[in-house]
């Protein structure tokens, strides 16, 4: 690079990094304490079910660390393997027997179930008071009437990192790009209760990068690498990057990364979360403190 082109690429604002693995630090020590003073108040560590099926490599390693983290903040993990060939009865039985047990507040079923498994009937088999991914109807339903105790745990990292930076959100136009159950639709949902303008943008959208241009904040959830470049943002937004995509590098190697264009949103973006180290382990943080607020809902109103 000549120094005149070296000299007018330092001219170029840089986006803050929003360090979401040093929020999620401080998060997972709130939970500590809350899990310790939980444990002390009703002589036993509040209790989280991660349910796997099948050998996926990725969610082996998301549930190894869910496990990881809980047991480093007092939570009580309860894991249940399952193989690839197991039936959905046999994960319904599962299911009906962690709902009942009174040391589980908190049940996981890591998703991608295998496809010989209906995915909808199974979240509609935890209890929804266990439901520490908030995905059941139920939860669902009542985080769109903005009365939400089990949100889903990615969107509320996300919401939980744009107050930090941002505080008050309300009268900011939101613009979430992409509508899975998991990220978008909570996401828009919890985005619309912290009153922001919202729109979601997806596959079928017409003028994305116009859309996305209007953004003050600009939530990408897509898994597409790379999809959003600088011509999708507007000066000065803060971009979350949801997307945690393994790409093929040099020498074979893999690589992670997210949906945005890091090193082009960082010329226009005012703050952008990087991938890994943004997102990522807010969801686990996340998971955590939902299974507080699960663990202390059913002590306030025990089941049966
Ligand atoms: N797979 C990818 N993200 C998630 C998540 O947040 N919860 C569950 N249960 N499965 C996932």
């Amino acid at each position: 690079m000549t120094k005149l082109a070296e000299d007018s690429r330092q001219d170029q604002p840089r986006a803050a990094r929003i360090d979401g693995k040093a929020f999620a630090d401080k998060l997972r020590a709130e939970v500590a304490v809350d899990a310790s003073r939980f444990a002390q108040e009703h002589g036993r560590q509040p209790g989280l079910a991660v349910v796997l099926v099948g050998d996926d490599p990725a969610s082996q390693v998301y549930v190894r660390t869910k496990m990881r983290q809980a047991a480093e903040v007092g939570i009580a993990s309860f894991p249940h393997l399952l193989g690839a060939d197991a039936s959905e009865a046999e994960l319904l039985a599962l299911i009906d027997s962690l709902n009942r047990d009174d040391r589980v507040d908190a049940i996981l079923v890591q998703l991608p179930l295998p496809a010989s498994i209906n995915e909808k009937v199974v979240i509609e088999a935890i209890d929804p008071a266990k439901d520490v991914d908030g995905f059941h109807p139920y939860n669902v339903g009542r985080l769109s009437g903005g009365r939400a105790a089990l949100v889903p745990c990615t969107p509320l990292g996300c919401l939980l990192l744009l107050q930090d930076r941002l505080g008050d959100l309300s009268g900011l136009k939101a613009v979430v790009v992409g509508r899975s159950n998991i990220v978008g639709r909570p996401m828009a949902q919890l985005l619309l209760n912290a009153d922001c303008t919202v729109t979601t943008v997806h596959s079928r959208s017409r003028n994305l990068a116009e859309e996305c241009r209007q953004a003050d904040i600009l939530v990408v959830a897509v898994g597409r690498p790379g999809m959003i470049g600088a011509e999708h943002i507007k000066p000065g937004a803060t971009v979350l990057d949801v997307g945690i995509n393994r790409i093929e590098a040099a020498e074979g190697q893999g690589q992670l990364v997210g949906d945005v264009d890091f090193a082009a949103a960082s010329a226009v973006a005012g703050a952008l979360t990087p991938v890994p180290g943004g997102i990522g382990p807010m969801t686990v943080a996340c998971l955590l403190r939902n299974t507080l607020t699960a663990a202390r809902q059913r002590v306030q109103q025990p089941q049966g």
